[in-house]
């Protein structure tokens, strides 16, 4: 099974609002095994449909630590109905190399969507869990981590890439 190439910030696609996956088929079931195949690959701890050029509202994730039975969670439409506290983490995110911002999220969300059956799901997240849910739903709204630093950090992070791309290096 191929791995998928993930699309790296600033490309454009990252920026779009993906759209709801409206049937559940096998393109989308393949899709979900490709895309946690290629966050398992990368290491990651979530991966959004958009990250691999598919703008349908679907993500992956699994925060288990890596010494324990893999534990994926394949969310279709998925939603923040309740959240509550905040909480602050280093975040990374693959679409954006070599960057790594503290950001303040909610502590604990409640989310609701559905899973490959298409039967409504909830999952309650509490620190990294509810981190990294908020932040892959982010991305189905084009929202990037890159978006919750200051302009000042994120104009760094454009020079560094801009001057890499100028000495061609391989973004
Ligand atoms: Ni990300």
């Amino acid at each position: 099974m191929p791995v998928l190439e993930i699309l790296k910030y600033p490309d454009r696609n990252l920026k779009k609002k993906s759209q709801p996956v409206d049937k559940i088929d096998q393109k989308i079931r393949q899709l979900v095994q490709d895309m946690a195949e290629t966050m398992y690959a990368t290491p990651g701890v979530g991966l959004a449909a958009p990250q691999v050029g598919h703008p349908f509202r679907l993500i992956v994730l699994d925060v288990t630590p890596a010494n324990q039975p893999k534990n994926l969670i394949a969310l279709i439409n998925p939603e923040i109905v309740a959240s509550e506290g905040e909480c602050t983490w280093e975040e990374g995110c693959l679409s954006i190399p070599e960057f790594t911002e503290e950001v303040k999220r909610k502590k604990n969300v409640v989310v609701r969507g559905q899973n490959l059956d298409g039967e409504t799901v909830e999952i309650v997240g509490n620190d990294l869990l509810s981190i990294v849910l908020q932040h892959e739903i982010d991305h189905l709204d084009g929202i990037l981590l890159i978006d919750h630093v200051s302009q000042l950090k994120r104009e760094l992070y454009r020079r560094k890439l801009l001057k890499e791309s100028k000495e061609g290096k391989d973004l």
